[in-house]
């Protein structure tokens, strides 16, 4: 498969198996922390590439005020089903966009951006990660707050092609496979997810290709970037639960405040 050119290819076709997937992945261990985070931060929260809405619905049970920006049509329309579901479209938006220029008027301000599960690691590039740093910036209100976590090593992850990932059970009488393949692009620093969500009902075979590639960048060099943006680094944490940062940890969560 070819490596795509930008971090938002591919989000359209995962959409359809991003939550069986992630069920069984990342599950709900984040999902307490970012909630947390959204009840005191005492004002709006904008979700940058809130996807499905596995954190939105109960990230905006906890806001005053939500809104998700995502870029996939896909992926959002599984959030706006689960917005009315849960019954919270009063007070949480969606606004279809790109997080690289962000479609808000020039006084809309935010008091926590939160970019959950790796999704600075769809900016494949310094210019983008530059841009949407200095975008969020500008909407985040003074003495606001941005919180990031990256998934940590990927660059280090072993590559293979072609591995049974996970196997099992869809809504409507679906059966799923996931055959995945990991591909290193270091002279871009990407790591490439080729993925084949293979789908059987009713004795029918469908094969469903996805594509979607990562950058990673070491805790101090994406510190010196947020710091670049004018924001003070408050914390750099190992995990969910106020765990000490080390470059082994499980996740790597950075909290910076709006100077
Ligand atoms: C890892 S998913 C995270 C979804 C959700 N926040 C969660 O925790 O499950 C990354 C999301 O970012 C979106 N995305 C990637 N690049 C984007 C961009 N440049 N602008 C807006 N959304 C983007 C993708 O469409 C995808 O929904």
């Amino acid at each position: 498969m070819s490596t795509p050119t930008e971090g938002w290819h591919g989000w359209d076709a995962y959409a359809r198996f991003y939550d069986w997937e992630n069920a069984q992945t990342v599950g709900r261990r984040d999902v307490r922390f970012w909630a947390d985070l959204a009840a005191r931060a005492d004002g709006t929260v904008l979700e940058l590439g809130c996807g499905t809405g596995r954190l939105s619905v109960p990230v905006a049970r906890k806001a005053r005020r939500f809104v998700g920006i995502d870029r996939s049509a896909a992926m959002l329309r599984k959030l706006r089903a689960r917005l009315r579901r849960a019954r919270l479209t009063g007070r949480a938006s969606i606004v279809r966009g790109d997080i690289r220029v962000l479609p808000f008027r020039s006084d809309w301000r935010c008091r926590l951006a939160m970019a959950p599960y790796g999704m600075l690691q769809s900016l494949l590039t310094d210019d983008d990660l530059a841009a949407t740093l200095d975008g969020v910036a500008r909407v985040l209100a003074p003495g606001g707050i941005l919180g990031v976590d990256l998934a940590p090593g990927l660059p280090r992850w072993g590559e293979y092609s072609r591995r049974v990932g996970l196997r099992g059970a869809m809504s409507g009488g679906r059966r799923v496979t996931l055959i995945e393949s990991v591909r290193q692009v270091p002279r871009r620093g990407l790591t490439v997810f080729d993925q084949e969500f293979v789908e059987t009902r009713r004795g029918r075979r469908k094969s469903h290709p996805v594509s979607i590639a990562f950058r990673t960048l070491s805790v101090p060099q994406m510190v010196a970037r947020i710091e670049a943006a004018d924001f003070a680094v408050d914390a750099v944490l190992g995990g969910y639960q106020d765990e000490a940062w080390s470059p082994d940890a499980d996740v790597w969560v950075i909290i910076a405040r709006r100077s």
